[in-house]
């Protein structure tokens, strides 16, 4: 029967995908007439909107093949990791959740464990699963989780280990089935993988070399999503400004965007994430003239000091930096600038965080992630001298995070009073008779209202700031 499943496979996709997933689904009656139960699973996503992504694609599939999706991750029949290694401690929680997994008991002692994404396209991380964690059975990359019902058949089918991990990315494979967490708003891939080898990162090497979807595809799946009930999108890429590059004919991003906003229904949208090298006059011009696209750039910095970002090799200057971000707010005065940090990055000194410090006083973030450098096996910058103590970078982070803080808070007053589109998202948290919302400028606001607005967009008076959130009421 093995055999025959195999060979009777379909060679093209996503045709072969369905075959499996319909081959599986049976498998799974089986074995639950074996168990006395249905089986469930669990997916547990580490790391950013592309897993998340992934994680709602590998969900549809296993939806598809009849299981039930439950809450409990170490309950669960089937229980999926999608790993993250963008820096150690992505890494470490993975571990922390493996350990747990396994120190549970479980009504079914044939639980199937599957991990796949980026720490799977990691060598010596895979050898450790192997090692020490044998009782996971199915070890998959990033460049195949499409193939996850076929991974499962094999398994279900007596291979108790199913290890597949690709160097290189093949097809893009379009069309297949996903179970989307907000029905109300979607990423949407526009392209894969990154060209630019910043020195600390990980990315190109476990999310291989840039391409760029078709664009005719990315907008049948915009209208797809509308027609779904779709109000916003989040067109994702690692650096989504260099969409299209080296392809004859493609778009470019800005010429992407326009299209997007061309579909019915979509009344929102995002992208995420810009390399400032990248990020073109006409970008900023087609956000002049939008009203749709959000009034958001998320826009790396790394480093404020043009020495370190010669060294993590980002393509641009301090001063270009600056002049790009002045732009950006003498043009649109009302866009939010996020922004990424990284501190501790080989050779920094004491000046290289005052020139990151200075660029923050400048720009004045409207929010910023910050992070300690972490060095990733393979990656320049893992092999390079210069390392700060411990303490040293302890200090530097927390001067680097009081200037951001400072900004951002200063300049989330701005808006007071004003009357913002916001996209309810969901009951607030604390307070049942509060929803919360995200406005254009992805600052949340909360406001009194019914359940039933989860999914509208409404107008919310900005009654009063909290630092970097709003309190408001319906108008
Ligand atoms: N160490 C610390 N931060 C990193 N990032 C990427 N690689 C590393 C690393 N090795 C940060 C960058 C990037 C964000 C997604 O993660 O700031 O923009
Ligand atoms: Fe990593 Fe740089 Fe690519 Fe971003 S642009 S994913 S930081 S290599």
């Amino acid at each position: 029967m093995r055999d025959s499943l195999f060979e009777l496979a379909p060679v093209t996709e996503p045709q072969r995908q369905y075959y499996f997933i319909e081959n599986a689904a049976s498998l799974i009656k089986l074995r639950e007439a074996e168990l006395l139960h249905p089986m469930t699973f669990h997916v547990t996503t580490f790391g950013c909107q592309m897993n998340a992504k992934d994680s709602e694609k590998m969900t549809g599939i296993l939806t598809e093949m009849g299981l039930r999706e439950v809450g409990d991750e170490y309950g669960a029949d089937i229980v999926l990791y999608n790993t993250c290694t963008i820096r150690d401690n992505a890494n470490q929680k993975f571990y922390g959740h493996l350990g747990t997994l396994n120190g549970k008991s479980h009504r079914n002692s044939d639980r199937i464990v599957a991990v796949c994404g980026c720490m799977m396209q990691e060598p010596d991380c895979v050898e450790k699963l192997k090692k020490s964690y044998g009782f996971v059975n199915i070890i998959f990359g990033t460049h195949n989780i499409y193939k996850l019902a076929e991974l499962i058949c094999r398994h279900l089918t007596g291979e108790s280990h199913v290890i597949d991990i690709w160097d290189k990315p093949e097809e893009i494979v379009e069309d297949i089935p996903t179970v989307r967490k907000y029905p109300f708003k979607s990423g949407v891939n526009i392209m894969y993988g990154c060209n630019n080898y910043c020195t600390y990162c990980i990315v190109p090497y476990v999310r291989g070399n840039e391409r760029s979807r078709d664009a005719g595809e990315i907008i049948k799946e915009c209208e797809k999503l509308a027609s779904e009930g779709v109000k916003e999108v989040m067109l994702l890429g690692q650096n989504v400004n260099s969409y299209g590059n080296g392809i004859e004919g493609s778009l470019s991003f800005p010429e992407l965007l326009k299209e997007v906003e061309k579909v019915e229904g979509i009344e929102r949208i995002r992208f995420m994430t810009s390399h400032p090298k990248d990020l073109s006059d006409e970008l900023i011009q087609v956000m002049k003239a939008s009203n749709k696209i959000c009034r958001h750039i998320h826009l790396p910095l790394q480093s404020g000091s043009t020495r370190i970002l010669k060294a993590m090799n980002r393509r641009y200057t301090k001063e270009q930096y600056l002049e790009l971000a002045a732009k950006i707010r003498s043009e649109l005065p009302d866009v939010a600038i996020t922004t990424d940090i990284i501190v501790g990055f080989p050779g920094e000194t004491t000046e290289d965080i005052d020139d990151t410090i200075d660029v923050i006083r400048k720009v004045r973030y409207d929010g910023a992630f910050t992070f300690i450098y972490s060095p990733r096996t393979g990656t320049p910058a893992a092999s390079m001298d210069g390392r700060q103590s411990k303490e040293w970078i302890k200090a530097e982070f927390d001067r680097v995070l009081n200037a951001v803080q400072e900004e951002s808070k200063a300049m989330a007053v701005r808006f007071m009073g004003n009357t913002e589109s916001v996209l309810v998202e969901d009951v607030n948290e604390q307070d049942e008779s509060l929803m919360t919302g995200r406005m254009s400028n992805n600052l949340m606001v909360h406001f009194p209202g019914e359940h039933s607005l989860i999914g509208k967009i409404v107008n919310v008076k900005l009654t009063e700031c909290k630092g970097f959130y709003y309190m408001g009421e319906m108008v």
